[in-house]
């Protein structure tokens, strides 16, 4: 990378990344669903919310530390799971998981990733959860439980907003598929890969994807597998009180990025009635277009333990592989560290809710 163009913010890593990735793969990972109001409005509600910080606080020393279902991380941020990772970069999530152990914090890591769950582990010392999509055939989905937990995945996080899948028309106008490199190899034990297009696994994993699934699947998971279970996908207070009552370890509000439904809230919009229905029963997180230390301070306030971030960490990887996924972490957990002190708060796990003026 030439000295002139160091990138010193997300946003900077976005733009060196478009230079980087094939039109059709860049489609896929900035677009949203239709017309993309939902995708815009995660990042811009941030930005419609206030801070409003105390002073003479003794911030010689700040803390940005927390712990995310027990899991120590060494600030507020995992890496949120997103598919095909190879897609930008050879080593894919390999490199995403062992960024995400370099910077002391979880990654999560998606069902439909370029390499098998047993490698992306392997790969990496670091905490590792495993996404989960709940198949309508049940065996395939207890099999990627099972090889989640025997390679020491510390969580499973259902993702609940995925019946089918979103109308992305920057990926219909594009008529983007996948290259033959880039496979969804957690499945090569379920169906034979070997000289086949990418097609047909395609229309193998949309045949599995179970429209139907009711939270007797919940019940399901959790009796199959000693692992906490998570909820990725969550924006109503009601499903959110519904997941507590089904003995869920954590929540996560999440709209896909803005990739399902079109006109659902901001995430973080729709955070602080899920906390409040939720009342502690369970660890509420939230992802959607936390694209700065402050998006994740003032998550924080409005009460998640933790953010989760997508797209900016695979446009680190994108610029420059694993350091790049790092140095993106890096910049917001540097940010973050600002933020705290500038706002007079001197620990992550204390985050007042008077900070956020909506
Ligand atoms: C995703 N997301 C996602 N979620 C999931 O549960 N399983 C998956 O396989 C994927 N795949 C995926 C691919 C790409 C390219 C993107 C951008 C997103 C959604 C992801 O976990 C997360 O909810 C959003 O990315 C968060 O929004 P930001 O941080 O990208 O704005």
């Amino acid at each position: 990378m030439s000295r002139s163009v160091e990138p010193v913010n997300l946003a900077d890593y976005e733009a060196l990344a478009r230079e980087r990735v094939e039109p059709g793969a860049w489609g896929y990972l900035t677009g949203g669903a239709e017309d993309e109001v939902t995708l815009r409005d995660n990042l811009a509600a941030y930005q419609r919310l206030r801070l409003l910080p105390r002073v003479l606080v003794d911030v010689s020393s700040v803390d940005p530390a927390t712990t995310v279902l027990g899991q120590r991380v060494a600030f507020p941020v995992l890496l949120a799971p997103t598919a095909f990772q190879s897609l930008v970069h050879p080593e894919g999530e390999r490199a995403s998981a062992r960024a995400a152990a370099a910077a002391g914090t979880i990654a999560v890591v998606s069902t439909m990733s370029g390499y098998r769950l047993e490698d992306v582990a392997a790969a990496s010392p670091g905490p590792k959860w495993f996404q989960l999509y709940c198949y309508r055939e049940r065996d395939v989905t207890r099999r990627l439980v099972e090889r989640a937990e025997a390679a020491g995945y510390g969580a499973i996080c259902l993702t609940v907003d995925l019946p089918r899948v979103g109308n992305r028309e920057r990926d219909l106008r594009n008529r983007f598929s996948l290259p033959p490199t880039v496979r969804p190899r957690n499945f090569e034990d379920f169906v034979d890969l070997e000289g086949q297009p990418n097609e047909v696994f395609f229309e193998y994993i949309q045949r599995l994807v179970d429209p139907s699934l009711t939270w007797d699947a919940v019940d399901w998971l959790r009796s199959i597998t000693r692992l906490p279970v998570l909820l990725k996908g969550i924006l109503s207070p009601a499903d959110a009180k519904r997941a507590a009552d089904h003995g869920v370890a954590g929540i996560v509000v999440s709209n896909h990025g803005g990739r399902q439904l079109d006109g659902v809230p901001a995430t973080i919009d729709a955070l602080p009635e899920i906390v409040q229905a939720v009342g502690g029963r369970a660890e509420v997180l939230v992802d959607g277009g936390a694209r700065r230390g402050t998006d994740v301070l003032k998550a924080l306030a409005l009460g998640a333990k933790a953010v989760l971030i997508g797209r900016p960490y695979v446009y680190g990887l994108a610029v420059d592989g694993e350091a790049g996924a790092r140095r993106v972490l890096e910049i917001l957990k540097a940010e973050f560290e600002l933020a705290l002190a500038l706002a007079g708060c001197a620990s992550a796990r204390d985050v007042p809710r008077e900070l956020v003026r909506r």
